[in-house]
């Protein structure tokens, strides 16, 4: 109940060993059929971030309803994508139309638990879903080492926090309790 996303970062790196905890907790997240269909590609490089945070603008569609506070960051040259995170971690899984639905709850729970990993680590962490328009440009996607026939599923924003969040209060939305 403490994780919230994390959308403004200190300016420190991410350690390895903490980078290879959070790919543990990914990989051993449930998977159907134990299918184990998540891929990770870790980057740190910052300039290679922003190069995907300004081809993820451009590819957000120019009619999409985005909140106000959104609207002005977009056509500044901010990363409003990727936030100046240190550390992006993108989970992608071979396309395949028959398992989609069950390839994508997997890089989900997937995402969960890397989130959960990073919170008990001390890093912030974000899910990142515009970045999923980088599948609309596979070249792009393959700079970074993610194959062709791959989709990106959960791009994913890590590093220290340099904010505390609070979350309004939460209602569980029970439809029913049958005993
Ligand atoms: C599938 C998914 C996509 C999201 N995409 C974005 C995004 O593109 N940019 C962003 O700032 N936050 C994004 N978020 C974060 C949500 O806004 C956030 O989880 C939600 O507001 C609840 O806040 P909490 O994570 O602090 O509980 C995404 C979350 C999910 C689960």
């Amino acid at each position: 109940m403490g994780r919230r996303s994390i959308r403004k970062f200190e300016d420190k790196t991410v350690p390895k060993v903490v980078i290879d905890k959070l790919l543990e907790a990914g990989v051993w997240a449930p998977s159907g059929m134990n299918s184990q269909p998540c891929h990770f590609t870790v980057i740190e490089n910052r300039e290679i971030i922003n190069k995907l945070a300004r081809r993820t603008k451009e590819l957000v569609p120019k009619n999409m309803p985005l909140p106000e506070s959104l609207q002005a960051a977009f056509k500044s040259d901010k990363d409003v994508v990727f936030y100046g995170a240190p550390l992006l971690i993108l989970i992608s899984t071979k396309k395949n139309e028959d398992l989609r639905t069950l390839n994508l709850l997997d890089c989900g729970l997937a995402a969960q638990n890397m989130f959960l990993a990073a919170y008990q680590a001390g890093l912030g962490s974000c899910f990142i879903g515009f970045a999923a328009f980088l599948n609309q440009d596979p070249k792009a996607l393959a700079e970074v080492g993610i194959p062709e026939d791959h989709e990106l599923v959960a791009p994913l924003i890590f590093g220290y926090p340099n904010e505390t969040p609070v979350s309004e209060p939460r209602e569980v939305k029970l439809l029913k309790w049958i005993k």
